[in-house]
């Protein structure tokens, strides 16, 4: 079968760091080739510090959600994915690719989850844009505050109101534990922690929703065969192959949480090839939902693509976002996926 002879020329060709024993071999026809590309990229990726700690936040989390009712039958949890994945070139990292997002798009969309009733598992890329922080300056430390005469620290007047209603909302929704953020860099830490975030959500069933937002890398290093130190440049033009990485939306939807509602994403800057795309994605990976976005206009104009029809959600005036309306239709269409399955 193809597996056997993918496997082959894996061995024969491009020499892979993870080599299998006979028994494997043989009994590959019957193993999903996507899932034995996920096992071997989780088998050879580094180990995932914290992870202990990440299960143990998550397991209370999902525990303490579970037992709450929200308007229609149990609380509903998001898990959010949110900014770019990179892809180190070194062990001990100077470079690395990376994939571009500012994290917006999950940032604001998790404050909307979270007014729907949602509870939210945040996972982003560390240092992007935060839930509850998007009309905050860039430094918010040094413009929002000043040194008063008397030493006291005091809120600029100029930025009061939005310092407020950033320490509210936020506060209001860690202390009632309905926000969860979790971060990553690299896409070795995404999808590790990725992959505890679903199985732990597997017990809520089709209350369970992922949002699919991050911008995941296609290519990376394997970690067998990244160079340990600093690539010198004295070496002369660097060569480089990388491989490919698998798609994680079989694995995700198959396995590992198999009767949530899944929304995935899709960007291109080309329009004319967008909603194939994302229609090519919604059947391959049989997700619920796929949100086409082109770059430039991702904050005004998205498209919800689901198996009946393709939707124009567009942000409503200039003070609203197009994450409102967006996560509006979502909640909607998660709640006929319950009441369906419950049925
Ligand atoms: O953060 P902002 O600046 O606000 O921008 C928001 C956004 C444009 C980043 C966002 O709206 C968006 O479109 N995110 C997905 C971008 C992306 O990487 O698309 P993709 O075509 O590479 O991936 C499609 C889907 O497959 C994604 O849901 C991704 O999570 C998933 N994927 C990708 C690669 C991979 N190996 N496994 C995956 O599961």
């Amino acid at each position: 079968g193809p597996c056997f002879t993918q496997l082959l020329i894996e061995i024969l060709i491009k020499k892979p760091q993870v080599y299998y024993s006979m028994d494997v071999v043989n009994n590959l026809d019957a193993v999903d080739e996507t899932s034995f590309q996920a096992k071997s990229f989780f088998e050879s990726a580094p180990l995932l510090k914290d992870a202990d700690s990440i299960s143990g936040k998550l397991t209370k989390f999902i525990l303490q959600n579970s037992s709450l009712s929200g308007s229609e039958g149990p609380r509903r949890v998001v898990c959010v994915t949110s900014g770019g994945t990179t892809v180190p070139l070194e062990q001990r990292c100077v470079r690395y690719i990376d994939n571009f997002s500012s994290g917006h798009r999950g940032a604001t969309s998790t404050e909307y989850f979270l007014k729907s009733g949602y509870s939210v598992i945040f996972l982003y890329r560390r240092g992007t844009c935060q839930p509850y922080c998007r009309s905050l300056p860039d430094d918010p430390l040094l413009e929002c505050f000043k040194l008063a005469s008397d030493s006291s620290i005091q809120v600029q007047e100029s930025h009061a109101e939005a310092v407020k209603s950033a320490i509210s909302g936020h506060h209001d929704a860690v202390s009632r534990g309905y926000l969860l953020k979790l971060p990553f860099t690299t896409i070795f830490e995404y999808l590790q922690i990725l992959r505890l975030i679903a199985t732990s959500m597997k017990i809520l069933g089709p209350s369970a929703l992922f949002y699919l937002a991050a911008a995941v890398s296609d290519f990376y290093v394997p970690w067998e065969s990244m160079a340990v130190h600093k690539i010198q440049s004295a070496s002369g033009p660097l060569d480089m192959r990388l491989a490919q990485v698998p798609k994680m939306l079989s694995v995700l939807r198959k396995e590992w949480a198999p009767t949530a509602f899944c929304v995935s994403f899709k960007l291109e800057t080309d329009t004319e090839i967008l909603l194939e795309k994302a229609g090519a994605a919604l059947k391959k990976y049989k997700m619920h939902a796929v949100v086409a976005n082109e770059l430039s206009t991702r904050k005004e104009v998205v498209i919800l693509v689901t198996e009946s029809e393709k939707k124009l959600v567009y942000r409503e005036n200039n003070q609203s976002d197009v994450e409102s309306p967006l996560i509006k239709l979502l909640v909607e269409k998660h709640s006929t996926y319950i009441r369906d399955l419950n049925a």
